[in-house]
């Protein structure tokens, strides 16, 4: 018998205007013209329980200890429910942040310890098809790196903020050490990609990540970004 084609689970990264979402679809369209089922989702979120667990998170005021607590509870249910099911289908994951985020926010800008961080992740991440010991990590990573000054300037004139976009500058670059210090840790699972540049450039060192792997055909990568441009 001829075995399922394994899944894989992308997640995209980076501090609040970025603009990592708007090439989550993209992608997305891209994968499903080579044939591909895709899943894309979102934390925190994704499930109906973890999405009410956003809105307590995005707007009510709390310790680092509890936003940890309650970002890691709605992470365990998006993973019962749909990551790790699509998964178990074959199917493509693209996740709007997951894990890193929350050692990059709640580690980085909040300033909560790390350790108390990997025991969570340890906790909420641990799979038991790949056995005890082995956690769900992404695939791969897709860090959209940007100076927290021009992330600031675009996100001027966007809706009213949230808790965590209303953060001064300082945060943010406390954010971003946090992502790059995730990426030092894991380098084999990580691509910077310079959001500083025209959304088609970033788009071409995200396609060109995708196609190195073997994972995109450029052809279909090409379609698909003139389908959602
Ligand atoms: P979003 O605007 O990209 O959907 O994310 C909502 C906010 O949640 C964003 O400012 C980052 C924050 N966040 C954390 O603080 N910790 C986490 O673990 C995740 C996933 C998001």
């Amino acid at each position: 018998m001829v075995g399922r084609e394994a899944g894989r689970f992308i997640t995209f990264e980076g501090i609040d205007g970025a603009g990592k979402s708007s090439h989550i679809d993209s992608l997305a369209a891209a994968f499903r013209r080579q044939g591909k089922t895709v899943t894309v989702t979102r934390e925190p979120g994704g499930t109906p329980l973890a999405e009410k667990l956003r809105t307590l998170l995005l707007n009510d005021s709390m310790d680092p200890l509890t936003e940890s607590l309650l970002v890691f509870a709605g992470r365990r249910d998006h993973l019962r429910c749909v990551i790790e099911p699509a998964l178990a289908r074959g199917e493509i994951v693209l996740c709007d942040r997951f894990t890193d985020a929350t050692f990059a926010y709640q580690g980085g800008g909040r300033g909560f310890d790390v350790k108390v961080l990997s025991i969570l992740e340890r906790i909420t991440q641990v799979n038991i098809a790949l056995g005890p010991e082995k956690i769900r990590d992404p695939d791969l990573t897709l860090w959209f790196d940007l100076a927290p000054e021009m992330a600031a300037a675009r996100l001027a004139d966007a809706r009213t903020p949230d808790r965590f976009e209303s953060q001064p500058v300082e945060f943010f670059r406390r954010v971003r050490q946090g992502y790059a210090d995730r990426e030092l840790a894991a380098s084999q699972r990580f691509v910077r990609l310079d959001a500083g540049h025209t959304r088609d450039a970033v788009w071409s060192q995200l396609v060109g990540a995708l196609v190195k792997r073997g994972w995109l055909s450029a052809e279909s990568a090409d379609m698909a970004a003139e389908k959602t441009s």
